[in-house]
């Protein structure tokens, strides 16, 4: 295949960020309430759409859709029957998740933070029994995503979706790592205890992410197993620069409270190795998410490598 000559990694990321908000609006709409007996709890709805539209950064849809045309070598236009349908409704399924363990981890039993995506958490614009419910029902609506009563996926292709996705976000994944993010507080972990936290608690979805969207395609057992190390990789990677961040950046341009991880006596690559140090071993880990990407035997994988850049020098 002769792939074009340049990429524009910003174009291509508001073409397709721009599918992702059309489609996260769409599925959070407030249904109109012609029929009593269909009737949901809009303010439940009002709460998932804050939580969820407008704002964030998109960056697990985009490693979804980026690895579902890394895989099939095309772009994916989205449309019923097809790859670029099921990728689309994964990439949105991953950023409900995300979006619902955002929720949960501000509130005070967890982070405690009153700042998100440059607004009130949803805890304190809605109160926490609303922010629970949020969080789960936005945990529910990504797996309905995943299974559509239609054809729209192959039945064997919603299963598999499903099961990376549980995985990700359970007790395994997700969910996991942030017990032991919890139970951590003020222990002075090492590398290993760290790097197994972060696996779990933010890793694990961009694994997944990568995964659900070579999942949409049809992966050689080669591709699999390098995108699995890329996604692993750029997972870990995320949460070293999410613990810089929170060190150098500012609250206005992290769009949360900075300085937090400090004030709670967690346990993160800064404190652990210093600043300069957490800085390296995050552009180290770049480089081995691009060795990763180079063993994949992908025809065009300029998508994936723009993404894991982004994820190492982003500023927010
Ligand atoms: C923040 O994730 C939470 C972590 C897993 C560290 P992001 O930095 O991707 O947050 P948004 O989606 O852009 O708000
Ligand atoms: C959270 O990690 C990871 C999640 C699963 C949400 P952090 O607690 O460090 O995330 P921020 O810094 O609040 O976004
Ligand atoms: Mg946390
Ligand atoms: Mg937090
Ligand atoms: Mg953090």
């Amino acid at each position: 295949m002769s792939l074009p000559a340049s990429f524009d990694l910003s174009a291509w990321s508001r073409a397709k960020q721009s599918q992702v908000e059309q489609a996260l609006a769409q599925w959070l709409a407030v249904p109109a309430l012609t029929r009593a007996e269909a009737k949901p709890p809009v303010a439940l709805i009002e709460s998932m759409r804050y939580a969820v539209l407008d704002g964030g950064k998109r960056l697990r849809p985009l490693l979804v859709l980026a690895a579902a045309e890394a895989v099939a070598s095309a772009p994916l236009e989205p449309g019923p029957g097809g790859a670029g349908e099921a990728a689309l409704r994964a990439a949105c399924a991953v950023e409900l998740i995300h979006a619902y363990s955002l929720v949960h981890d501000d509130m005070p039993c967890m982070d405690n933070d009153v700042l998100r995506r440059g607004k009130p958490t949803v805890h304190v614009q809605f109160g926490q029994a609303s922010a629970l419910l949020a969080g789960d029902a936005l945990q529910a609506l990504a797996f309905e995503l995943l299974t559509p009563g239609f054809d729209c996926i192959a039945p064997q292709r919603q299963a598999q979706l499903c099961g990376l996705l549980a995985r990700a976000a359970g007790c395994a994944g997700m969910a996991g790592g942030q017990a032991i993010d919890l139970a951590s507080v003020g222990l002075p972990l090492d590398e290993q205890q760290l790097r197994e936290m972060h696996r779990l608690k933010t890793g694990a979805l961009l694994l997944a992410s990568v995964m659900m969207g070579a999942a949409c395609a049809e992966p050689t057992p080669a591709a699999q197993q390098a995108l699995s190390q890329f996604g692993a990789t750029i997972g870990l990677a995320f949460q070293v620069v999410d613990d810089i961040l929170d060190v150098t950046a500012d609250s206005v341009t992290l769009g949360k409270t900075s300085g937090k991880d400090a004030q709670g006596n967690k346990p993160t690559y800064v404190s652990l190795l210093g600043l300069a140090p957490a800085q390296a071993y995050a552009r180290e880990l770049l480089a081995q998410a691009a060795a990763a990407l180079a063993a994949s035997g992908l025809p065009d994988t300029r998508a994936l490598s723009g993404l894991a850049e982004r994820v190492v020098s982003r500023s927010s």
